[in-house]
């Protein structure tokens, strides 16, 4: 079996001696660079005026990285332009506010060019190439056309819209077209295979096979659900421990016996944290009887301040919690809490147990993992409720949640009265199917089942779209 190589934009190479980072694709991948090593290749996080071209190298516990500086005007085209003021949006649906500039387009494929021409070197001719996100699409390609012959897979861990929706961007054909240098494109859910199928057959004429794929040129592109999961025993292991640890017991103790919702996540407009804010407004204008008796907890860790649609939204969420706060509080209980940094992983599996309902309300998302580490971090015995929208991937794996449209204010303050008024019984029923499932596909069951598609033993012909519907 050859190396695995992953390629993903931003890249954390672990200090000497530190355990390689504990939240999201590192832990993703930990089971398959541990069964048999690899290289993970992107960009190192710094911005450089002139960012030499240079690759920096490093090997940390059998894992080899090499990372490469962005310059400044990469930064501005490739990362805060067209892949966060322009693909981010689109993707997920929000067409009013997608910016398009030329250059920008132009700068985000010179990068990937700049990546593939640095990755080539370090290629042995029997790895394995894994390529993660939005921010990469044209790199198989670029690969390509520098003559790599090994088996390329894409795996795009946000919503793929129908061809109606990205074909309002420019150069969407290009995109699409990039798609088919890949063997292997994974998505999260079925309603993204429905998207990427429709994309491509619209955007490039090709038909889409029964079992599939599309053929170009003597390339078969597969396309497939690989619906990603988190680490489900190992958090829940880790939530049980936090909720003994001071910080959380402080946590506790300021609630003088109110009930907790919670909520937590990266400050992203796609995250639907004012429609949040409003549903819990409408919660307590609608049914009195929860004023004084409910704490909302809202932890929005800061993200891509650079970007103009990010700095508007948080001025928002912070006029919200304030208005709400002015209109409701009392001197002793202050409806909305709001933290505006990351908790630690650890600090917030310690909340999650101790809260009574997990409020998990995107506008549209990929998957979300909050919702399953909610689910993961719960008292079985005692568990709290997943309020979830309908339009986060985990929604299409998780129908025992109380699934909810976010842009519906009364309809999730709905949702919010039934969640703290559910008797045990019921709330351990739904707890235990969710939490079953989470067990039983968890995340190293996700890189197994990609590299195995794209590696060529799994015929997918042979499997239902997702390991969710099966
Ligand atoms: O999940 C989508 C994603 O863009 C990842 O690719 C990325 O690592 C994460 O969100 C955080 O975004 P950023 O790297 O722009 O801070």
């Amino acid at each position: 079996m050859g190396r695995l190589v992953v390629v993903s934009n931003r890249v954390a190479v672990p200090r000497r001696g530190e355990v390689p980072s504990a939240g999201g694709l590192a832990v993703a991948l930990a089971d398959a660079f541990a069964r048999r090593g690899g290289l993970w290749f992107g960009w190192s996080g710094t911005v450089a005026p002139d960012a030499p071209d240079v690759v920096r190298r490093a090997r940390r516990s059998g894992v080899d990285y090499a990372v490469m500086d962005l310059a400044s005007s990469e930064y501005d085209g490739f990362y805060l332009r067209h892949s966060n003021a322009t693909l981010w949006p689109l993707f997920h649906f929000r067409l009013g506010l997608m910016q398009y500039d030329r250059a920008a387009s132009e700068t985000y494929r010179a990068v990937n060019r700049r990546f593939a021409e640095n990755l080539l070197p370090l290629l042995k001719r029997d790895d394995t190439i894994w390529v993660h996100d939005y921010q990469l699409i044209p790199l198989g390609a670029e690969l390509r056309r520098l003559g790599a012959r090994q088996r390329i897979g894409y795996f795009h861990h946000i919503p793929f819209p129908p061809w109606a929706v990205l074909s309002t961007l420019p150069c969407a054909g290009d995109l699409i077209r990039d798609l088919l240098s890949y063997d292997l494109v994974g998505v999260q859910t079925n309603r993204d295979v429905a998207g990427l199928q429709d994309a491509m057959a619209a955007g490039t004429g090709m038909r889409v096979r029964p079992d599939g794929s599309v053929r170009l040129r003597g390339r078969r592109t597969r396309m497939a659900a690989f619906p990603i999961g988190i680490a489900t025993a190992e958090f829940a292991d880790l939530a049980r421990e936090q909720a003994a640890s001071g910080e959380t017991q402080r946590l506790v103790t300021s609630l003088t016996g109110r009930s907790l919702i919670i909520g937590a996540e990266r400050l992203d407009y796609t995250k639907g944290l004012p429609e949040r804010m409003r549903a819990f407004a409408a919660l307590l204008k609608r049914w009195p009887e929860h004023r004084g008796a409910v704490t909302y907890l809202q932890v929005a860790a800061r993200s891509r301040e650079d970007v103009e649609s990010y700095k508007e939204l948080k001025r928002e969420i912070e006029r919200l919690a304030g208005t709400i706060n002015g209109e409701y509080a009392d001197a002793d209980w202050t409806p909305v809490r709001y933290v505006g940094r990351a908790l630690p992983r650890g600090t917030l599996a310690g909340y999650y147990r101790v809260s009574h309902v997990g409020l998990v309300t995107p506008v549209r998302d990929g998957m979300n993992l909050v919702a399953k580490e909610y689910v993961a971090a719960q008292d079985p015995e005692d568990p709290g409720v997943l309020v979830l929208s309908r339009f986060a991937g985990a929604a299409e794996s998780m129908p025992e949640a109380l699934l909810v449209n976010p842009l519906d204010a009364v309809g999730v303050a709905e949702a919010l009265d039934q969640a703290l008024r559910m008797p045990r019984g019921e709330r351990r029923a739904r707890h235990a199917a969710i939490f079953a499932r989470l067990i039983e596909r968890d995340v190293s069951g996700w890189s197994a089942d990609f590299l195995r598609a794209l590696e060529g033993d799994d015929p997918l012909e042979d499997r239902p779209a997702t390991r969710e519907a099966a």
